[in-house]
């Protein structure tokens, strides 16, 4: 029987629908909504079209909503201030500051100097610290492993004492979905296993997975055969391999794959997310939704 297909698009949809009723409350009852900067550097098309959706939600959601747009060679020390004036700011409660940057900017000094309260993104290493401990301790869950734990759950996939085998280790996706599950709470208990491009026999690992969640950047890594009847397959790639013209509009866009060969891996999985309109998303979901969590713990 071929997988079920997890709809990130869906999930997203019914999640924004209850942020836009926590931000309604909010409004109605304290006379405050979420405010968000969306600082992005330059014209990296991939870049514009994420901060482009992120602002474009963030209005559906009737937040605040700031456009920072800097210019490519604007120096370091003015984005710094950029971010510092964004710290003071109180209308402000996330900021979002589009990577990667130009390479004259130390990426690192900017994420150090965003205000850990208001790094809706969850990369400042405070955050990083918080999210290791786990519990209460847990401000912002970075958005794209917040949305891979959230599509599981509400696919009613088991994570308690599951197998979990995450293929990347970076700091956005691999590192801090294997933190996440492996907590001890309901939304996570599983075993976790994380492989990379050192890993000796990535199809062995692979082939115990109850959920394989793949963050490699690599079109096409995961063969079907590394893949166990059953699983519930999470693909966080989206990798370019060409051009097409858009039927609706007529203009190039490119053409996405994700890091699993979909068409075979469908039919052995099951359960498994396309791409695009699996974890996509629901990247921009868990931003939103991490915005109104900091502006309720301003109040
Ligand atoms: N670039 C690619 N993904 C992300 C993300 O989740 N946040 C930020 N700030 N930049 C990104």
């Amino acid at each position: 029987m071929p997988a079920t297909i997890i709809d990130g698009v869906a999930v997203s949809r019914s999640i924004l629908a209850e942020l836009k009723a926590e931000v309604d409350a909010l409004r109605s009852s304290h006379g405050v909504v979420p405010g968000l900067v969306t600082i992005l550097v330059g014209e990296n098309p991939a870049s514009v079209s994420y901060v482009t959706r992120k602002i474009k939600t963030a209005l559906e959601l009737g937040f605040h909503e700031v456009q920072e747009n800097c210019d490519p060679d604007i120096s370091e020390a003015d984005l710094l201030a950029l971010v510092r004036r964004c710290n003071e700011d109180p209308s402000i409660h996330g900021i979002l500051v589009q990577l990667p940057l130009p390479d004259h900017i130390d990426e690192q000094k900017v994420i150090y100097a965003i205000d850990p309260d208001k790094d809706v993104d969850g990369f400042h290493p405070v955050n990083v610290g918080r999210l290791v401990l786990g519990g209460d301790e847990v401000r912002f869950p970075p958005c794209t492993p917040a949305g891979i734990q959230e599509l599981i759950i509400r696919s009613g996939v088991e994570l308690n004492g599951a197998e979990v085998v995450v293929v990347g280790r970076s700091n956005i996706v691999g590192k801090p979905i294997a933190n996440m599950l492996l907590q001890k709470n309901a939304r996570a208990n599983a075993t976790v296993t994380v492989v990379h491009t050192r890993t000796r026999d990535l199809a062995a690992h692979c082939r115990r997975a109850d959920i394989l969640i793949v963050a490699a950047g690599v079109a096409g890594l995961v063969k079907p055969e590394w893949i166990r009847p059953g699983c519930c397959v999470i693909d966080v790639g989206v990798n370019r391999v060409g051009e097409k013209i858009s039927s609706r509009t007529g203009k190039p866009v490119a053409i996405l794959r994700g890091d699993v060969d979909f068409e075979a891996a469908r039919e052995i999985a099951g359960s498994i997310t396309p791409v695009p309109g699996g974890v996509g998303p629901m990247t921009i979901t868990m931003l939103m939704k991490n915005t109104l969590a900091s502006c309720k713990a301003r109040l």
